[in-house]
């Protein structure tokens, strides 16, 4: 089932007789057999990218370095089990991805816990289950935490999510660097100042470092630049002022992915590197202590390496508006363009070699007329029964999918050597499973 290698997006995109080809295997074939809506993943290449993060990171960052998956990009025990054969750390930001990475087998000292409101029984599981690191967001937290560290009798690793108030170019949604920020505890209002030097208080906690994350899909470097001149300064204040070198700074997630042609093509490796020799000569001019850079890429790791293939349902064309091409799948499976307008680049599976002459919108099958997957996207003329591909839709995809109007999630596919399934359709059991009867 292997095809040739045509350019397209990225290069584990071909085409075979007019057919798309996704990490070597015929789309079509794939949607035959398994049925659609089905989500593609292309495990050499989730593989290469977390290599490309683990032996930059090492080479630029020093040999402590270690990216961590942000699993809420995509959290399956696929996932988790390759996160830790590529040995590399993982972000996790509740008790199901916990659960989830723990049935995986994935060694939780190697886990950090997210998020901005944890609740008692969250930190108790988390704690029970050996997790490595709490990165604390706000002081009710700390305060929660050591309270029940102290009633498990651990002293408990955390870093605390610090806001540098960065402005990175990217949607409102998804940037979460600024002081006004439902995340983290900013340095310009002196709280961080403050959070930690409760921190150091706490006889059940052990403050390892700091944490920041400014935003997602983002191409630039500079925002990284400077979050870390402002995480390393106000980590020079907290020597000076209250006398504790942390060990850890964790510059968060956020390197864009090219969901379409106009989306440039970037490096990970080359990011990384001008960032390291930034942070280096920034420490040596200011000799400021450098600690070990932690970084969390969820996007960059899953975006590209998922596709997913639908079945045309209907055409509508209404003349002097414009054309509907409804699919099978929709905003239970991808919300992203209904939340925030993402671009996403949409092929006909099974009509490659025919030109895309057709202006139409791509619209979900879910009662909501803001269901829609993509306006304006040129495709070849289609009917009932063709195959539409979405490209690039293995981040924040599956991930945000739920069963709005009791549709069941799809199929999710890894495709290696072989392919193997790596969550099952839903089943129409499996919708109403949870259902009870009334007396
Ligand atoms: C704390 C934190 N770390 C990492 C990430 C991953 O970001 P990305 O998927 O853009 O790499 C996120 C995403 O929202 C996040 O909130």
């Amino acid at each position: 089932m292997y095809c040739k290698e045509v350019n397209l997006l990225h290069d584990n995109l071909s085409v075979r007789d007019g057919h798309l080809c996704f990490a070597g295997y015929d789309t079509v074939e794939l949607a035959k057999k398994y049925g659609t809506p089905l989500m593609l993943l292309d495990e050499q290449r989730i593989r290469n990218t977390m290599r490309t993060y683990k032996n930059a990171m090492e080479k630029y960052f020093g040999k402590e370095s270690k990216p961590l998956y942000a699993s809420k990009a995509l959290s399956c025990i696929a996932m988790y089990q390759i996160a830790k054969e590529e040995g590399i750390y993982t972000d996790i930001v509740s008790i199901g991805e916990l659960y989830t990475a723990k049935r995986a087998g994935f060694p939780l000292e190697n886990a950090f816990f997210h998020g901005n409101s944890k609740t008692d029984f969250d930190i108790e599981y988390a704690i029970e289950n050996g997790i490595g690191y709490f990165v604390v967001d706000t002081s009710d937290e700390l305060y929660a935490l050591d309270r029940i560290a102290e009633k498990k009798g651990v002293v408990q690793k955390i870093l605390l999510r610090i806001t540098p108030g960065i402005d990175p170019h990217t949607h409102s949604a998804i940037s979460t660097g600024k002081v006004d920020s439902k995340f983290g505890t900013a340095i310009e209002t002196g709280q961080a100042l403050e959070i930690t030097a409760s921190a150091l208080c706490m006889s059940n906690l052990r403050l390892e470092g700091f944490h920041c994350h400014i935003g997602s899909q983002i191409f630039e470097i500079e925002p990284y630049c400077d979050a870390s001149e402002i995480m390393l300064g106000f980590i020079d204040k907290v020597k000076e002022e209250l006398g504790f070198t942390p060990t850890i700074l964790n510059l968060g997630g956020g390197f864009g992915v090219r969901y379409v042609e106009s989306d440039p093509v970037i490096s990970y490796e080359e990011n990384i590197k001008r960032i390291a020799e930034h942070i280096d000569s920034y420490c040596e001019a200011n000799q400021l202590y450098k600690p070990t850079i932690l970084m969390e890429p969820g996007r960059s790791i899953v975006a590209d390496s998922g596709m997913t293939i639908y079945t045309v349902g209907s055409v509508k064309k209404i003349p002097e508006y414009k054309n509907y091409v409804a699919i099978d799948g929709g905003m239970a499976d991808n919300p992203r363009y209904a939340l925030y307008q993402s671009s996403y680049t949409v092929l006909c599976a099974n009509k490659m070699n025919e030109s895309p002459s057709f202006n139409c919108t791509i619209a979900g099958r879910l009662c909501e007329s803001g269901d829609l997957i993509q306006e304006n996207v040129m495709i070849p003329p289609v009917q009932r029964g063709d195959n539409i591909a979405v490209l690039v839709t293995g981040a924040y995809n599956y991930a945000m999918s739920s069963n709005y109007n009791r549709v069941h999630r799809p199929l999710v596919l890894m495709l290696g050597e072989s392919e193997r399934i790596a969550i099952k359709r839903e089943s129409f059991e499996d919708v109403s499973r949870l259902d009870e009867f009334l007396d």
